[in-house]
């Protein structure tokens, strides 16, 4: 797996400066401001700073925009990166100017001097979420990620201030690594042994199997699985960093490879798939970056692990199954299965934790792009409070997210003929049907958020923070809500 390489936060240097193999990256303000440290910087290269910061070609930077001087006279380091950034940037800015700079520098190790105004820890955090890289398929031997330093006049406080994020780091890389894994290296018992693994950092981690599930009358969720030769799972991972308040659920679909069973896609795209356990993914990621930084708040995670074959023994279009809520299913189309796996996690969780409010995420469906593209998920509520609560940390965190509506007409779609329900509407509102699908496994008094994250999980080309593939949407997000909303005097 690809572990993050952390940040040094070390005291200003002329010497390391003039030293440092790699790339050195500096800020500058919109007028060419500099700080001391880069003032002398400016000296030691004979003045390259000023003049660059002077001239036209910067006048013309955006904020975050970076400049590449190299090799820069007068320092050993192979090139020297130029930052500009807002006088008064907000966090999220200096977080992006700091993922610019990583990608500007690619591999080589990286020496950030921050400008005055720039929070040193932000911006290596925007670093280090930049330098994930998913190589290790590649057997030509690549060249290894270099250190990652910072310097700053204060490098104890930038440590401190850096300890949770770097938790955020781990959660969002893990999220990531699950996604960006294959389904032949990944599949339902892999991902359940990765999990397994997490009680290493003290999350409670206990596992259904198919026998117990069957027990619990889970044929919804065993109804998916049933075509694969991997066995289906449900993981439950708590973290009890509360009082005995009643814990936040997080919910995950993990198709570990969706065929769309019995009605089959299209060989087209297919092997995208693979990343149809994303939501079971930010679970994960989740849940290690809470453990890691020890939250005050009790959370619980729960994840459906199934595969989506077509096989003699798969479902088939047109059967009906029992969900454990006691609800009966047609089965339209196998492959709208993702709705079949949450109707029993989601009921599951309820029955047993009782939860203060639930949140789950999904890769559901191909609609919710062709509605939002791949600038944000689907966000689906029935509670206003919770909902703009969860808008406001992804709106901080800048993670796109869009409120879509449930209920009223769009509940009589998936009536069915012959069952109390069925899996599809059809295609009109394709999104919005399968949001209805899942609200019907959510008890009354139950604040519920739906997360329809088909186009932001996985992504076919660079984004701000991650290089094309898995972005590890909502870890970051779902982290912030449960800080503000479910921590007793945590600051932010
Ligand atoms: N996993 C897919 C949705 C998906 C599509 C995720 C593209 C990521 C990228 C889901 O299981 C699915 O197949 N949904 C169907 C539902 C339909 C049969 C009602 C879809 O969206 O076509
Ligand atoms: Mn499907
Ligand atoms: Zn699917």
């Amino acid at each position: 797996m690809a572990e993050p390489i952390h940040p040094e936060f070390a005291p200003i240097s002329l010497d390391e400066l003039t030293r440092f193999e790699g790339a050195v990256a500096i800020t500058a303000g919109p007028q060419g401001e500099l700080n001391a440290p880069t003032r002398r910087l400016d000296r030691i290269t004979q003045g390259i700073v000023t003049r660059f910061v002077s001239s036209e070609p910067h006048s013309k930077l955006k904020p975050g925009d970076c400049h590449i001087i190299a090799p820069p006279p007068g320092l050993s380091a192979e090139s020297l990166v130029v930052c500009k950034v807002d006088s008064r940037p907000t966090p999220n800015d200096v977080r992006k100017a700091g993922a610019r700079i990583a990608k500007a520098a690619g591999k080589k190790s990286l020496l950030l001097v921050p400008g005055a105004y720039v929070d040193p820890a932000e911006m290596a955090f925007g670093a280090v979420l930049r330098r994930y890289r998913f190589d290790r398929y590649k057997t030509d031997p690549t060249k290894e990620t270099g250190e990652l330093r910072v310097m700053t006049s204060a490098p104890e406080k930038a440590d401190a201030r850096y300890r949770d994020k770097r938790a955020a780091a781990e959660g969002v890389y893990l999220t990531r690594d699950l996604v960006n894994e294959p389904a032949n290296v990944i599949g339902t018992v892999a991902f359940a042994d990765r999990l397994r693994e997490l009680t290493s950092i003290g999350l409670d981690v206990s596992i259904l199997d198919e026998t117990r599930m069957e027990e619990l009358g889970m044929r919804a969720l065993l109804g998916v699985g049933q075509g694969s030769e991997s066995p289906s799972f449900l993981v439950t991972l708590e973290w009890k960093g509360g009082g005995d308040e009643a814990p936040l659920a997080v919910v995950g679909k993990g198709v570990v490879f969706d065929t769309g069973g019995i009605s089959i896609k299209p060989a087209a795209n297919m092997e995208e798939m693979t990343t149809d356990m994303g939501g079971a993914a930010v679970v994960a990621g989740l849940m290690k970056t809470l453990a890691m930084r020890r939250a005050r708040a009790n959370v619980v995670g729960v994840v459906g692990l199934v595969e989506n074959m077509p096989d003699g023994r798969a479902q088939r279009p047109g059967d009906i199954v029992k969900s454990m809520k006691g609800d009966t299913i047609e089965v339209i189309n196998t492959d709208a299965e993702g709705r079949l796996v949450l109707a029993d996690a989601l009921w599951y969780t309820q029955e047993r934790f009782s939860p203060a409010g639930i949140i789950d995420l999904a890769t559901l469906t191909g609609a919710i792009i062709i509605g939002l593209g791949h600038e944000a998920a689907g966000v689906f509520s029935n509670d206003d409070g919770f909902c703009k609560a969860f808008l406001d940390s992804a709106k901080t965190e800048t993670e796109g997210a869009w409120r879509m509506p449930v209920g009223g007409g769009y509940e009589k779609l998936i009536k069915s003929g012959k069952a109390d329900i069925k899996n599809t509407g059809g295609r009109p509102a394709g999104s919005i049907t399968a949001a209805q699908f899942l609200l019907r496994f959510i008890g009354k008094e139950t604040p519920w958020i739906h997360l329809d994250i088909a186009g932001v999980n996985n992504l076919k080309t660079d984004s701000d923070f991650a290089p094309k593939g898995a972005t590890g949407w909502g870890v970051l997000t779902i982290d912030r809500l449960v800080r503000q909303r479910f921590e007793s005097g945590a600051d932010d």
